[in-house]
């Protein structure tokens, strides 16, 4: 199992109280923005923290990853650019603010939704931090996780997706029992 799961008069329900309430932290903080010059759009950034999130849920299913956490760093991964409109090293630049994120969440929400351990915040700065570089691979699965559903949801929204992202759409859709061939 690699998500709680209740089971209340027969509907089953995945325990995301945590990762729900920090989208609805992201798209406040996105909606609220004041940055006018962007590298890319806002609406992009909103659209991409949602479907990235359902899709690394998905992957850490299949690879035996926690659901809630990689739905959490596929949902804040790019907090760089929503907060600074800077594509350029948001990685990096990202780490630090996914900290404050949750260090913030954990003092508002966790005794209401859950707290986040620090090895899990560990965890998602790390993440964070190494998605971008995504020709490199590493042998850490939470890390490969995120930087495998960055670059499916990029496709699958119909972004540019360079050679060395097509190999990580094609491992993402294996996992996923799909033939990255089929789409062409
Ligand atoms: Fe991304």
């Amino acid at each position: 199992m690699t998500a709680e799961t209740s089971i209340t008069d027969n509907k089953i329900n995945l325990e995301m109280k945590r990762l729900n309430q920090i989208l609805t932290l992201l798209l406040n903080e996105a909606k609220s923005s004041t940055v006018d010059k962007r590298d890319q759009t806002l609406e992009w950034s909103i659209n991409h923290m949602f479907s990235c999130s359902q899709l690394a849920k998905l992957l850490a299913h299949k690879r035996g990853l926690d659901m809630e956490l990689s739905g959490i760093a596929g949902a804040i991964h790019d907090i760089a650019i929503i907060r600074t409109g800077i594509f350029k090293d948001h990685g990096p630049a990202g780490a630090p603010m996914v900290r404050e994120i949750l260090e913030a969440y954990n003092v508002n929400y966790g005794a209401k939704k859950g707290e986040l351990k620090e090895e899990e915040i560990e965890l998602i700065v790390e993440a964070t931090h190494q998605h971008t570089d995504k020709k490199n691979y590493t042998d850490h699965k939470f890390i490969e996780l995120i930087k495998d559903a960055d670059s499916l949801d990029r496709f699958l929204h119909s972004k540019d997706t360079y050679a060395f992202y097509s190999v990580r759409c094609r491992n993402s859709l294996k996992d996923l029992n799909i033939d990255f061939d089929e789409f062409k």
